[in-house]
């Protein structure tokens, strides 16, 4: 979900929607703002911020406001279940990110005491709690709320009766105060900010701020004050504008910049002289990464699947144990806690809250953790001990691309740099560096040769159901293809070990039911060629992503070559025509591309 809020010397509602356009990928079941002027007016509907924008009323007055999008918990997306909820008397409403764990009980407390709930929301609560407080500064009668709710939230809340003001509260999810001229910002994600101002705060856990259009100020739970100050972020508000090739969906251009986001990646990190990476952010010196024994990747959706990728690559250049989990799964069953593994938060948004928690919990227990994460200064960069940033630039698709193949490309420089200070050659570090290297430029070439997938996207965009298959090094990246193809084409894609397939799913192969291939020109090419031949024998037509010059022999196949590169590094050319064909399979099938249904970009609840 994403909030916004303004105060300042503007009319808040046209700035509140504006705002919220840029976090509609956070979330788009349903949209909504409040805006304080003589009195306090609520506008909320179901559906995207466009049709929030297109119901609100010419005069909607007011120089103080918040606003939210959202992506469902509790209650179906409907206009009452939008956000900003209120109280009783209409004089107070909330916008909040996260969860309350007992909200029930004080729903049926409220209810109790003779409170008509309008919502099936958690958030109503604060809204009534707040309104029902008697302590006299809105400070005050958020603190007392917040005393009896247990969860998570990022809220802003404002008051009729204090239309100079949004108290902000922030715990576990983000939420950042924006400093303009004479005006404040509050959203909860840098995008939502850039346009107007990169001078910004981050609240801390357990802190609460007060904005007016003079400034803000930060406070504890018992009112005492913090020094939380705003500095400069290092970011150029040009990147977050997609007007320049505004015509095509944000993932098609996310995918277009995956050159220029795998050379930021690369940039000041690589030794050419040495064959090495120097990942400074790491804050371990050789003898602390020779001391690894072992590599734990965690991460979420597509950052697992990259994970999994750069799990793959650790083994082989550095020959030190290495897996990828879902970090979803790993916080809930009690892991064993290595003080000689390494564990890499690895995500995008650096928002996951599943992410966030499994790191908390390693540090808990003594674990390093170092992370791999797009946006600088996220939580999960600022709770691990060091890290690699992925320089990606802002990544608002839900459909991840560019964040995937910088994951990819920072798994190997850290690769790299574990194998050189173990057995990894210099020969072999220079063939790598050299590799990554040449990896720009091919993502080039991929990419330009994209619209000839169109044909056989179709092909699969009018299937119901399809395999990816891979071995080693192409099993994350067939994961990550049927994921991609699942989230915006909404057809069945079900990722598989090329080994596994004749264990049990062989049966589901059928004239009607296609297999998208991953076929490296490497040591294990004859094998998966023997695989292929086994599913076209069960009729089931194939799709194979292979390099140039393997032959195909007898297999009557669709193939997309891909260039050659070194072969550890196969799995990022090898993603990229998958992305491909999940784009146009959703294009071909009328999807809105941007905006899935069902999920979000960064998913802050657990
Ligand atoms: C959500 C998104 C996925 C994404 C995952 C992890 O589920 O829909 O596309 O891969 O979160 O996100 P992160 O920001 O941690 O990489």
């Amino acid at each position: 979900c994403g909030i916004v809020g303004y105060v300042g010397g503007q009319q808040a509602a046209p700035l509140l929607v504006e705002g919220l356009a840029r976090l509609e990928h956070r979330g788009y079941d349903s949209a909504g703002v409040a805006v304080v002027g003589s009195r306090m007016r609520v506008v909320k509907r179901a559906g995207r911020v466009g049709q929030l924008a297109d119901a609100l009323p010419k005069r909607l007055a007011g120089r103080t406001g918040i606003g939210h999008t959202r992506w469902a918990t509790h209650g179906p997306a409907s206009d009452r279940n939008a956000h900003p909820h209120t109280d009783a008397a209409g004089t107070v409403a909330v916008v909040h990110n996260g969860i309350l764990d007992n909200a029930a009980a004080l729903r049926r407390r409220l209810e109790a005491d003779g409170v008509e709930l309008a919502s099936d929301t958690d958030t109503e609560v604060i809204a009534h709690l707040v309104g029902r407080s008697t302590a006299e500064t809105l400070e005050g009668k958020v603190v007392e709320a917040l005393a009896v709710v247990e969860g998570t939230y990022g809220l802003a809340v404002v008051h009729a009766d204090f239309p100079d003001r949004v108290v902000v509260a922030r715990h576990g999810s983000p939420l950042l105060v924006g400093v303009g001229e004479k005006e404040m910002f509050v959203a909860s994600d840098l995008a939502a900010l850039v346009r107007h101002t990169t001078t910004v705060a981050h609240l801390d856990d357990g802190e609460l701020a007060t904005v007016t259009s003079s400034g803000f100020t930060t406070f504890r739970a018992d009112l005492s004050r913090t020094d939380t100050a705003a500095h400069q972020v290092d970011v150029d508000p040009s990147a977050y504008e997609h007007g320049a090739t505004g015509a095509h969906p944000r993932m098609y251009t996310e995918m277009l910049e995956q050159p220029a986001s795998v050379e930021r990646t690369l940039r000041g990190r690589l030794d050419e002289r040495f064959g090495t990476a120097h990942l400074g952010g790491l804050g371990m010196d050789p003898r602390e990464l020779r001391a690894v024994q072992r590599v734990k990747i965690l991460g979420c959706g597509s950052a697992y699947y990259a994970g999994q990728m750069g799990a793959q690559l650790i083994e082989e250049l550095a020959r030190v144990p290495a897996d990828a989990e879902a970090a979803s799964e790993f916080r809930y069953r009690d892991a064993v806690i290595d003080p000689d593994t390494l564990y890499v938060a690895v995500s995008q948004s650096g928002e996951t809250v599943d992410t966030l928690l499994a790191v908390e919990e390693i540090r808990r227990k003594g674990g390093r953790v170092v992370g791999l994460v797009n946006v600088v200064g996220s939580a999960i960069a600022r709770a691990c001990d060091g890290g690699i940033y992925l320089h990606a630039g802002p990544e608002t698709a839900v459909a991840s691309t560019k964040a995937v193949t910088t994951m990819f490309v920072g798994f190997a420089l850290l690769a790299l740099q574990l194998g050189r200070v173990r057995d990894l050659s210099v020969a072999d570090g220079k063939r790598l560096v050299a590799g990554l290297l040449r990896l720009p430029g091919q993502i080039e070439q991929v990419l330009a040769g994209g619209d000839r997938l169109t044909g056989v996207a179709k092909t699969l965009a009018a299937a119901e159901s399809m395999f990816f298959v891979g071995r080693v090094r192409g099993y994350p990246v067939a994961r990550e293809g049927a994921q991609k193809l699942k989230e915006i084409s909404y057809r069945h894609a079900e990722a598989y070990q090329m080994s596994e397939l004749k264990h049990g799913p062989l049966a589901l192969i059928s004239p009607a039911v296609p297999t998208v291939a991953l076929l490296p020109d490497d040591e294990l090419a004859d094998r998966n060629l023997a695989a292929l031949h086994e599913i076209a024998a069960r009729g089931g037509p194939l799709v194979v992503v292979t390099h140039e010059g393997v032959d195909l022999g007898e297999l009557a196949a669709e193939r997309i070559d891909v260039p050659r590169n070194e072969k550890e590094l196969d799995p990022l050319l090898l993603t990229i025509p998958l992305q491909l064909l999940a784009y146009h399979a959703a294009v071909t099938l009328g999807h809105d591309v941007d905006r899935p249904r069902n999920l979000a970009k960064s998913v802050t609840v657990e």
